[in-house]
């Protein structure tokens, strides 16, 4: 089905993925040719949920290209405050704005949002979901720093459970030859079992390691995240692993030259400041990358018509999708859509298994 909505970046192909890399590229090297690209455009930022980077970078992407932004980062101060629905203020939204930018904390809403959007509509995270501008950061990254996106030994760190940044990283670096995983974690915040039939079907080489210092000193790439304290079900389950791998020089020490360390942010302590002058610290960077990114697919999104994008035609299920942190559950006028997949009913929405 296709479409102009940025939901999962899965639904892009290497051609697409390949195009926007190289517009972003294009943009960082002649910014001031991009000054005017979206004059009189406005983008709508919706954050249900807070944001520095995604939120303020896609600002930044809008106002670098020329055009305007509106929205809100609190919805309390919208009429969401009043019982509104996510359809309502959609299909309010879509009429005011060029395109749409949103993030929330319920899984599969900016499926849901896309439903009820008349203009281009992109996902900046659903809950434990996914968060494809930040693997389109993640990989603008890798592709300018490390010069491929494929032959590649990745570690990822940390909360890979709740962590939708490292979801979706594996679910778009999986698709490149020769890249093979070490995912560091406790048992309880390994990766779900959907990443790892995505690395099966992808005939993806992958490792499971609980040790950071052993795991650090033969990657390409080291990928650490946050410990999502906000998806904990209780505070003393967040305590119970919250300093659990932390980078510091001791272990970066024994790792190679070469190798890169990316985090989405925000870092809470998981990598130690004093790594943040080292060279192969490139977190920061990582985020300009992303605003260019942005700019990238902005422009795609809004003026190209030929980058549309292909995802999955949803048909009507007979049951409700019952994960308890899926839109389905708050927004009660969805239709039950589902996918097929391994002869499985999955949700539209938040990708989980239905029956
Ligand atoms: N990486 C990321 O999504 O950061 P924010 O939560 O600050 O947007």
């Amino acid at each position: 089905m296709l479409n102009k909505n940025l939901i999962d970046l899965g639904d892009l192909s290497s051609a697409q993925i390949d195009k926007l890399i190289r517009r972003a590229k294009k943009i960082m090297q002649s910014p001031a040719d991009y000054r005017h690209a979206c004059d009189g455009k406005i983008l709508a930022t919706l954050f249900y949920e807070p944001s520095t980077r995604t939120q303020m970078s896609f600002q930044t992407a809008m106002l670098k290209l020329g055009g305007r932004t509106i929205g809100f980062d609190n919805p309390m101060n919208s009429s969401v405050a009043k019982g509104e629905s996510l359809k309502d203020t959609i299909s309010i939204i879509s009429l005011y704005a060029d395109i749409i930018a949103i993030r929330h904390p319920v899984e599969g809403t900016a499926m849901a949002a896309s439903l009820y959007s008349e203009v281009p509509l992109i996902n900046c995270g659903d809950g434990g979901h996914l968060h494809p501008t930040q693997t389109l950061t993640d990989i603008v990254t890798l592709s300018c720093e490390k010069g491929r996106l494929d032959n590649l030994k990745i570690g990822v760190c940390g909360d890979l459970l709740n962590g939708r940044t490292v979801h979706s990283l594996i679910k778009t670096l999986s698709k490149y030859e020769n890249n093979s995983f070490v995912l560091i974690s406790t048992p309880e915040l390994s990766v779900p079992l959907y990443v790892i039939d995505i690395l099966e079907k992808n005939n993806c080489k992958y490792e499971f390691s609980n040790s950071l210092a052993d795991a650090v000193s033969d990657l390409d790439m080291l990928y650490m995240t946050r410990i999502q304290r906000e998806r904990f079900k209780s505070e003393e389950d967040y305590e119970a692993q919250k300093n659990v791998f932390v980078l510091d020089k001791e272990k970066l020490s024994r790792a190679r030259e070469d190798m890169i360390i990316l985090h989405p942010l925000p870092r809470v302590n998981e990598i130690t400041v004093d790594i943040d002058d080292d060279p192969r610290a490139l977190y920061f960077k990582q985020a300009q990358y992303g605003m260019y990114g942005r700019m990238a697919l902005i422009l795609m999104l809004l003026q190209d018509d030929e980058f549309m994008i292909d995802s999955a035609k949803p048909e009507l299920s007979g049951h409700r999708c019952k994960n308890p942190r899926c839109v389905t559950q708050t927004e009660e006028y969805l239709p039950n859509y589902c996918y097929e997949k391994l002869g499985m009913e999955m949700c539209h929405y938040c990708d989980k298994r239905i029956d």
